[in-house]
C-alpha cells in the first residue's frame, strides 16, 4: 500500500514538473510566430480571435501554372482549416488541401494553390462541387457583411474552368492549372481595383469531390464557415510587403 502510495505522489510530481515546461515551449513559439520581422518562412501570425496575418511579397511571376524561382522565399499559408458543417467525407476518403503563396505588384495580386488531391474530380455538377479552388479579396479590408465593390471571389477548377461569385468581374482574373503526383497547381493572377501597398482581407478555400460526383469537403485558410462567398466578416488578413520591409 505504502509503495503504491510512493509510486503515485512519485508520478504525479513528474507529471506537474513536467507541464509548466511544455506550456513554456508552446508560449515560445507562438511569441516567436509573431514576432513583426519578417521570415524566410513561418512568417504568418494569428491574432487572439484566432484571425490569421500572412504576407504577400513583391514580385511578378509568369502565370503559366509551372512555379518560377520567384514563389521560392514566398511564405506559405496552408488550408488547414476544415468547414466542419461541409463534411461528408467517408472512411478512407481523405480531405484536399492546398499551400497558397502571394505575390504582388502595382496593380495585381498573383496566388499560388499547390493542392494535395488524391482523386481529382470534375464529375460535380457546379464548379464549387468540383475539385477547385477558391480566393477571397476584400481590398479596403472592411470585413462587410455582403460584397463591396473592392470585393471579389474567384474560382478554378483543377480541369482549368474559370469562374466568379455573382458580384465579382471575372475579367479581372486569369489562371493556369498543371496536374501534378497527388494533386494539382493553380497559379492565378487577380487585378486589383484600388492602389495596393497596404493589409488586404484574404482566403483561399479548396473544394473538394473525393470521387462521388459531390462536394465531402472544405478546407480553408482563415474562415472556418462556408460564407465568405456572402460575407467577409471571417476573412483573414495579407499584408502587401514592399520589397525594402523584406529581411530575409
Ligand atoms: C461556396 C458555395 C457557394 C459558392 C457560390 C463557394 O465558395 O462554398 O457553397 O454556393 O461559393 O459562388
Ligand atoms: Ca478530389
Amino acid at each position: 500500500m505504502n509503495m503504491l502510495k510512493y509510486f503515485t505522489i512519485a508520478l504525479l510530481a513528474t507529471v506537474v514538473s513536467a507541464a509548466p515546461s511544455l506550456a513554456q515551449d508552446g508560449s515560445k513559439s507562438r511569441e516567436s510566430d509573431q514576432s513583426g520581422s519578417q521570415k524566410k518562412d513561418g512568417a504568418m501570425q494569428t491574432d487572439d480571435n484566432g484571425v490569421r496575418e500572412g504576407k504577400a511579397l513583391f514580385g511578378t511571376p509568369v502565370v503559366d501554372g509551372k512555379i518560377d524561382d520567384i514563389w521560392k522565399n514566398v511564405p506559405a499559408m496552408m488550408t488547414d482549416r476544415q468547414v466542419e458543417d461541409e463534411n461528408s467525407l467517408t472512411d478512407g476518403q481523405t480531405i484536399s488541401r492546398a499551400s497558397i503563396k502571394c505575390l504582388w505588384d502595382d496593380g495585381h495580386l498573383y496566388c499560388l494553390a499547390e493542392v494535395k488531391d488524391d482523386n481529382i474530380s470534375g464529375e460535380a455538377y457546379e464548379d464549387w462541387d468540383q475539385d477547385s479552388v477558391e480566393f477571397f479579396i476584400d481590398e479596403n479590408m472592411a470585413k462587410s457583411g455582403s460584397y463591396d465593390d473592392d470585393d471579389a471571389q474567384y474560382r478554378t477548377t483543377a480541369a482549368g474552368v474559370e469562374s466568379c461569385g455573382e458580384s465579382s468581374n471575372g475579367d479581372n482574373y486569369t489562371s493556369k492549372v498543371s496536374k501534378v503526383d497527388g494533386g494539382y497547381i493553380v497559379e492565378a493572377s487577380i487585378k486589383l481595383k484600388t492602389k495596393a501597398g497596404k493589409k488586404i482581407g484574404f482566403d483561399a478555400q479548396v473544394n473538394n469531390d473525393p470521387g462521388s460526383g459531390s462536394r465531402g469537403s472544405i478546407a480553408k485558410w482563415n474562415d472556418t464557415t462556408n460564407e465568405t462567398y456572402q460575407s467577409l466578416d471571417d476573412i483573414g488578413v495579407l499584408e502587401l510587403v514592399k520589397p525594402s520591409e523584406f529581411v530575409e
